[in-house]
């Protein structure tokens, strides 16, 4: 493997999305080797609890544990703590929660001292201008993802979740320092499912992304680690 193989790699998060240890466990036997981080969601981990963090970080990689807290202050920061303990790297958290949330999960991490970095969710990926209207957000999405990025970053937080479309605005507006998550990837002609806002792995490196999460491309791929391995190949040639 070259260097710039294993550099691509560390750029791709693949989503553990499955109902069981067992089912995630023959999974990650063949596409762990081709992700540097895998990322553990609500359905797997309110299964299987730790045991789907372990899962991941036996596998040497980094683990995302995408449980999108959104709570009072003192019940994220305990969760925070928690979550800390178990070895995650990167834990979600809803930028819609507040700038003291915000602020108390950021500590919380400082506080930990694991590594963990607390990413903020801004607007989902699935959510379009009019699912937004819904909420009551008259924004667009790009302009609500900036405020709650903003918002995140002011409080102490060191990463954000986007989409491709305004991962390229918050680069220019943030700068190099907040790990830029961009969920909703699409090779070329992939089914979109659930997802409103996608872009595809080399748009995604291109506009500044630090890490692609990508689950059904590969999970339901006819051959998954042939999936990852395209997915990594456009990384490193958009790198
Ligand atoms: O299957 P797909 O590639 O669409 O999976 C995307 C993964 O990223 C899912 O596990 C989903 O929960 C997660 N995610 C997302 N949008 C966000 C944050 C996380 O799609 N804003």
């Amino acid at each position: 493997m070259t260097d710039s193989t294993a550099r691509s790699r560390e750029r791709l998060a693949f989503a553990l999305d499955f109902p069981s240890l067992g089912a995630a466990k023959d999974a990650l036997a063949r596409v762990g080797p081709e992700v540097g981080v895998t990322k553990v969601g609500l359905e797997l981990f309110l299964r299987e609890g730790p045991a789907a963090v372990r899962l991941g970080i036996d596998s040497g990689t980094d683990v995302f544990l995408d449980l999108k807290l959104h709570d009072i202050p003192a019940t994220v920061e305990r969760a925070v703590r928690s979550a800390c303990q178990l070895g995650a790297r990167y834990l979600t958290v809803h930028g819609c929660g507040g700038p003291a949330m915000l602020e108390g999960a950021a500590k919380a991490a400082v506080a930990e001292n694991t590594g963990l970095t607390i990413l903020a969710v801004t607007v989902l990926t699935s959510m379009g201008q009019e699912d937004l209207a819904a909420t009551g957000v008259s924004d667009s999405p790009a302009e609500q993802v900036l405020r709650l990025a903003t918002l995140a970053t002011d409080n102490g937080v060191g990463g954000l979740v986007c989409s491709v479309q305004e991962v390229g605005q918050l680069r220019e507006s943030l700068g190099p320092n907040p790990v830029l998550v961009t969920p909703g990837i699409r090779p070329a002609g992939a089914d979109v499912g659930d997802q409103k806002r996608t872009g595809t792995p080399r748009g995604a490196i291109e506009s500044g992304s630090s890490l692609l999460v990508v689950g059904r491309p590969i999970r339901d791929a006819d051959d998954p680690v042939a999936a990852a391995r395209a997915i990594c190949a456009e990384i490193e040639l958009a790198l």
